[in-house]
Parts: structure tokens; sequence; C-alpha cells
């Protein structure tokens, strides 16, 4: 990059008149080398050399890449001259939130989860205008589907309602914590949200499907699916239509699965549901991390499990575990880790009943010494 792009005249003269150019040794500089290593793998999810960043004249970053070709580097430079003219406070909050929020992750978390806050910001919706892109909606997750992480809708707000642009929570995995005194702040601010899903049949148990979608105002719903159909829909008011406000028109029934459920337990039967959950996700990591052959990869708030056991393939563990029906328990991937993913979201089961697939999963492999050493190589018999 160095002759192809920094060596170029035009390039080197936009550089010099709008910027400070700084090079930094990696050699000499491992710690500013990794600060903004961190930097990229957060917002990108994935980094490496060359290491270009675009920084605030006090160092916070703003902007992080790899190889850029003269053109591009060039279009980059301008999109940061243009917004530093035209929205300077921009920039500035932009850098001020990412500190405060990497400093938050870094005492919450062993390894950095890809957050939101991270990969979408002002900054990012700027871009998105200048490359002639319009927002239309954000989308936060409660609950990823494989560390079962929760986006801070409240930061995330902040934005959406500034720009107005959409905010919508995807709670399907874990959004039924709404049900729970006690773990209802992992949603907080999903009030400030225009939609917000969850799944009953997944935290809830009901039996599929049972997704539900709430929104601030009926007419959206209306507006979004409304489709004219005399030969069906025949009532006085659409309020009996319910077709008219739903994706498909035979889906109308599947509230009654979590009606049904509601009706039985109650509210608080609801939130024991949820609560033991969460429970017995506690006592899966505390065995995971009170045991020295386990290494843990999952947050604290958090009803997916992801460990590994001797550092046995993972994939490999759970497809013998499998074949030779011992257990079903699935794996699953972040950035460069792979996992065994034990998620907690059988309420029925009881803390003896984790305690027991820890000691399953032990007798196993020490039955099976081979898995110690092997890869997973698909069709081979162990
Ligand atoms: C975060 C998240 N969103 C959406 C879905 C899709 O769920 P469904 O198709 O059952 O509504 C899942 C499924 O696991 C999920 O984990």
């Amino acid at each position: 990059m160095e002759k192809e792009t920094f060596s170029n005249h035009q390039v080197a003269s936009l550089m010099n008149e709008h910027f400070i150019a700084i090079k930094v040794d990696r050699e000499e500089h491992p710690d500013v080398d990794n600060a903004y290593m961190d930097f990229i793998m957060e917002t990108k999810g994935n980094g490496g050399w060359p290491l270009n960043c675009i920084l605030m004249p006090d160092g916070k970053p703003l902007y992080a890449g790899t190889y850029f070709k003269p053109i591009e580097w060039m279009q980059l430079l301008n999109r940061f001259r243009n917004l530093h003219d035209q929205h300077p406070e921009s920039l500035v909050d932009f850098s001020r939130q990412y500190l405060q929020h990497s400093l938050e992750l870094s005492q919450k978390t062993k390894k950095g989860d890809f957050n939101f806050i991270g990969s979408f910001s002002e900054w990012s919706y700027f871009l998105d205008i200048k490359n002639g892109g319009i927002p239309t909606f954000v989308n936060a997750t409660a609950g990823t589907t494989v560390l079962g992480a929760f986006d801070p809708i409240d930061e995330i707000a902040v934005i959406t309602e500034k720009y107005n642009i959409w905010l919508h929570v995807d709670g399907a995995y874990c959004g039924s914590v709404i049900f729970s005194d006690k773990y209802k702040h992992l949603i907080k601010g999903v009030e400030r949200s225009d939609s917000f899903s969850y799944n009953a049949h997944k935290m809830l148990g009901t039996p599929l499907t049972c997704s539900i979608i709430l929104v601030n105002d009926k007419k959206q719903m209306h507006e979004s699916f409304s489709n004219e159909a005399d030969y069906l829909y025949q009532t006085d008011g659409d309020d009996f239509n319910l077709g008219k406000t739903s994706f498909q028109c035979g889906r109308r029934n599947d509230a009654l699965k979590f009606w049904t459920l509601w009706k039985s337990v109650g509210a608080e039967g609801l939130e024991k549901i949820i609560d033991q959950q969460f429970e017995l996700a506690t006592v899966a990591r505390d065995y995971v991390s009170t045991h020295k052959d386990y290494t843990l990869y999952s947050f604290d708030d958090s009803i997916s499990i992801c460990f590994n056991y001797k550092n046995i393939d993972p994939m490999l563990l759970c497809t013998t575990l499998y074949e030779h029906q011992i257990t079903v328990v699935g794996f699953g991937s972040f950035n460069e880790d792979t996992f065994v993913r034990l998620v907690t979201i059988n309420a029925n089961n009881s803390k003896q009943d984790i305690l027991n697939f820890f000691k399953v999963l032990e007798e196993f492999v020490e039955n099976h010494s081979t898995l110690l050493n092997e890869k997973l190589v698909l069709g081979a018999e162990v």
C-alpha cells in the first residue's frame, strides 16, 4: 500500500492538506497496534495489516480498514473530510461513545462479542447517506442466535430517534425476558422501539410456530400487510380480519398457543419459566468456569453456555455424542472460535439435569480417549 497508494501524488497532497499522517512501527509500538486492532475487530469483525485508521486529533478512532487502493483511500478521506466540515459534532459524539462503550465491554467480557454500537453509529448513518443509501430500519437483537447476547437498546434508540429511523427489536430467541421482573432489564429501552418480536415457541416453550410481533401503532400492521380480498374478509371491522394485519392469512390462530399458555400458568408462571432458564444457565456457567478442563465463551446474562472441553474439536465431540446416542447438543462459532453450545431453554430441567449433562460428557470422553487427538472427518467412525 505504501508504494501503490501513499506514494501516489494525488493521495499524498490530499492527506497533507487535510490530515496529519502518522506511521507507526508495530514492533516498536505494539500497544498502539493492539488498541487500534481491537477497534477494527469490534467494528468489522475481522482485521489485519496494513492497518489504516482515521482518528480524532486526540487519538480516538473513527474508522479502520486494511488495504485501500488509491481511489478507495481518497474516497474515504473525502468522506471524512466532508463529515468533518458539515457535521463535526457527529465525529466527536461517535468517538466518545465508542470509547465509553469499549471500556464497558472490556469490563464485562473476556472476549469481545461483536456489539451493535461498534458497527452502527452516527457516522455509519452519514456514510450510508453519502454513499447514496437510505437508512430504513435498524435491527437490535435481544438474544443473538449463537451467544445469546443482548444489544443495548437504550443506546441504539438515542440514534434512531435522532434520525427518525425505524427501530426493530428482534427478540425471537430471548425477547420473552419481558415476562420476568428479574431479567427484563436486559431489554431496557424496548418501549422506545417501533416494533418488537419474540417467539413464544422458544423460551416459553409453546408448540411451533408462535411468533409474536408488537408495534406501537396497529395501523402500521395494516399498512404493511393489508390486501383487498372481499372474497375473504367479510366482517364489518378489520379488527376481526386478522389476515389484514399479519403476514399470512392462516397464521392468526398461532396466537391461541400463547393465549392458552398464559391463561393456564398466568403471568407468574411465565416469569418462572424464564427465571428457571437463567438459573440453569448460571449452574452451567459456574460449572464450566470452575472446572479447569473447560474454556468458557459466554456472557453472564445468556442462556447459551458456550464452552470447550479439554480442547476437543467441538464439532467432533457433538457429532460423536449424537452418533453414539448419548445426548444431543449443538456447536456454534463466533469469530475465530468454535465451541459446544448448551442452551438451557428447557425450564423443565433441574439443576441436577444440567450437572448430569457434564458428568455424562466427561465419562464419555474418558471412555473415548481418541477424541482428544482427533479432528472431525465427515462420515468417519471414531
Ligand atoms: C435472533 C433470532 N432471530 C430470528 C430467528 C428466527 O426465528 P423464527 O424463524 O422461528 O421466527 C431466530 C431463530 O433462532 C433467532 O435466533
